[in-house]
């Protein structure tokens, strides 16, 4: 069964040009099986009708407070008690500091004050007015208040602008609806997971680097997170952006993922090494670009630490999980790595194989312990991290009993 089936889910919309949206949220919503039901204010009615968002909703929009339509005259307080969820997107600075101010003046406002069911906002506004003190003020009290708050994302905005305010993408908005229903198996735990490729610099413009694209990293943080762990995912340069719920800590060479990998492992349970490490780095970075004088050019290297190999050999270790990307002999030097870096578990993937591995949307995982062997077939990466994300669980808490 999909996680939102028969969920209900009342989606508010205000006033931003995000609006056009919308009918494709309420679209995806109800592919994901949950039943819809859309609330405009006046502003929203600017941007997009509500003749559109009843067709794709299959319910009629409301958007007055005082509805005769309604049993008692008072769809707010149905909507508020039918609903299990409510999304406002997007949510503009002006519908922010309405329902910061316990204002009541609209059907959506009112709303918010009237129901029990968790309020997600998706921000949507002007890089400047995300950025305003008054609009910030707002966003902590409601945070404090127990609101969820679904983005800003960054990017290219309406009005031309480029930075924090634009809504989430629609299936950034579905994925953290599922995630809000799912079972939440991890929520005393905190994830310590490693993702993407390091570089390793040779002068001021070049470096060594592999394929390594943080899928499958990026993919196991999403899992974990949306099963309850609190996330910190140390990751090399990638383009993906990061799982709404985790911390992010962004770094660039081998050296510096070594440092935050044992400031942050000491705090956690589980740490999965699912980076593409470098094992080796210039011995001698160039303080300048180097000339093409020779025909042939020799650089000396010398072995970075092995992060995950000192992570476990804390003296108060947590749950150890790494990988091991083989071309051959995947079984044995899988085991041999799970032996000598001293991990309770390891996933091993072929990536001579093509359609997995590095750089591809798929992969396929064999996870090895030191008594058993489990397969998880080839599947999206996405799926592959929520089967194992749940295996790596099983192991811990076996391990704990
Ligand atoms: O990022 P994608 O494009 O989605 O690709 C996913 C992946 C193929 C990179 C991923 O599935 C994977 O296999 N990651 C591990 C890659 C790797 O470096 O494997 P390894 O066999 O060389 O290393 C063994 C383990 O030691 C790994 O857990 C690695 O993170 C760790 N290691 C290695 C070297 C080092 N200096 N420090 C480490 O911690």
């Amino acid at each position: 069964m999909q996680i939102l089936q028969d969920k209900k889910i009342v989606l508010g919309i205000s006033g931003g040009i995000a609006a056009y949206k919308t009918p494709e949220l309420v679209r995806r919503l109800k592919e994901h099986g949950a039943d819809v039901r859309v609330v405009m204010t006046d502003g929203a009615k600017a941007f997009i009708t509500p003749l559109t968002l009843q067709a794709v909703s299959g319910n009629a929009v409301a958007d007055s407070l005082l509805d005769t339509q309604a049993e008692l005259a008072m769809g707010h307080i149905e909507l508020a008690k039918w609903a299990d969820l409510i999304i406002i997107a997007p949510a503009t600075a002006d519908i922010i500091a309405r329902i910061a101010a316990g204002m009541a003046n609209d059907l959506l406002t009112t709303l918010c004050l009237a129901t029990s069911a968790s309020i997600a906002l998706a921000p949507a506004m002007n890089q400047q007015m995300w950025h305003a003190l008054a609009t910030q003020a707002n966003v902590k009290t409601l945070n404090e208040r127990g609101y969820l708050l679904w983005g800003p994302g960054c990017g290219e905005q309406a009005c031309g602008d480029v930075g924090l305010g634009r809504m989430l993408e629609v299936e950034e908005l579905v994925s953290l609806g599922s995630d809000y229903f799912s079972d939440k198996y991890l929520q005393d735990q905190h994830w310590v997971i490693t993702a993407g490729p390091t570089r390793e610099a040779i002068d001021p413009v070049r470096y060594i680097s592999n394929y390594s694209s943080g899928k499958m990293g990026y993919a196991i943080a999403h899992a974990a997170v949306r099963a309850g762990a609190k996330v910190t995912l140390i990751s090399g340069p990638v383009t993906l952006n990061a799982p709404v719920g985790c911390q992010l800590i962004s770094v660039n060479s081998a050296e510096e993922m070594h440092l935050q990998a044992l400031l942050f492992a000491p705090q956690c349970t589980i740490f999965v090494a699912c980076a593409a490490v470098a094992d080796y780095k210039v011995a001698n970075i160039a303080a300048q670009k180097i000339k093409k004088t020779n025909d042939v050019m020799q650089l000396e290297l010398v072995r970075n630490h092995d992060i995950v190999a000192d992570v476990a050999n804390l003296a108060d270790k947590p749950f150890m999980v790494g990988f091991a990307a083989e071309t051959q002999n995947v079984e044995q030097y899988a085991r041999g790595k799970l032996v000598r870096k001293n991990l309770d578990l390891i996933a091993a993937n072929d990536v001579a194989k093509s359609g997995q591995g590095f750089n591809s949307d798929d992969n396929a995982l064999t996870l090895f312990s030191a008594i058993d062997k489990t397969d998880i077939p080839l599947a999206n990466k996405q799926i592959v991290a929520q089967q194992l994300v749940s295996l790596i669980n099983q192991h811990y808490l076996a391990k704990q009993s």
